[in-house]
């Protein structure tokens, strides 16, 4: 099957403090967007990239983008991005090669994702035809609150799962899903299950973490610190 894999790279980052949009901050001396794109780099299998990009700063991260592509076969389209995720998406899609068939949408903010994460969910995707996601067993208890500071009810943290990227479909069902939605969902997969599909879980990578903080930029920095040889 051919494979795509979109890359959102397009939000502000505001959380993570930098008046740079989050993909273009620099992680251990080399942007964000960059050290995301090395897993798909990596993939065995020719794909099509695309890549989401902040429409300020769009030339820089099209730079960033071209000086990371590592390998000629990987065709790789680039695209402006919009005001939430979901938009971003959206404008990947309509990036896609006529041949796709299976379709994966990756965080940029999770720069330090196995490149075995998106190969088990290419494979998961190809083999049952359904969506399938990587999660991660939640450690936390977790408490539902009323919004003003008062516990309503603890939840069965056995029932729930922290859900990562890349996230991978039927490119059919990604598309009409999108096509169809209405509504803010902070993942695709959430898309695809209100418009009745099932959604596989496989297991995730705590590598895979979003990185949304200043806290979360230097666990990303001493992990690769460690790495170094
Ligand atoms: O804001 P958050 O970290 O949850 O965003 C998740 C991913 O979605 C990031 O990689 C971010 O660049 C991307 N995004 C986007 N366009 C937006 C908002 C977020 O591409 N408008």
């Amino acid at each position: 099957v051919s494979v795509a894999v979109i890359v959102v790279a397009a939000g502000s980052g505001t959380r993570l403090g930098y008046s740079l949009p989050k993909a273009l901050v620099s992680l251990a001396q080399r942007p964000i967007l960059s050290r995301s794109l090395d897993p798909v780099f990596a993939l065995e299998r020719e794909v099509q990239l695309v890549v989401v990009v902040p429409r300020q700063h769009s030339a820089l991260a099209e730079q960033i983008v071209r000086d990371t592509a590592g390998r000629a076969s990987t065709s790789c389209s680039i695209v402006v991005g919009g005001v939430s995720r979901q938009e971003s998406v959206a404008a990947g899609l309509a990036a896609l090669e006529p041949s796709i068939e299976v379709v994966l949408v990756h965080d940029a903010a999770r720069a330090l994702t196995p490149v075995a994460q998106f190969e088990a969910i290419i494979a998961a995707v190809t083999e049952t035809g359904l969506a399938a996601i990587p999660g991660l067993p939640v450690s936390d208890t977790i408490k539902r609150t009323d919004g003003f500071g008062r516990v309503v009810a603890t939840v069965d943290r056995s029932e729930l799962s922290a859900v990562q990227t890349p996230q991978g479909f039927p490119r059919a069902q990604l598309e009409a899903a999108y096509a169809a939605a209405s509504g803010d969902f902070t993942d695709d997969a959430a898309l695809i299950q209100t418009a009745g599909h099932d959604v596989t879980i496989i297991s995730g990578d705590p590598l895979a973490f979003k990185i949304t903080t200043p806290w979360d930029l230097r666990r990303a920095e001493q992990l690769l610190a460690d790495a170094a040889p």
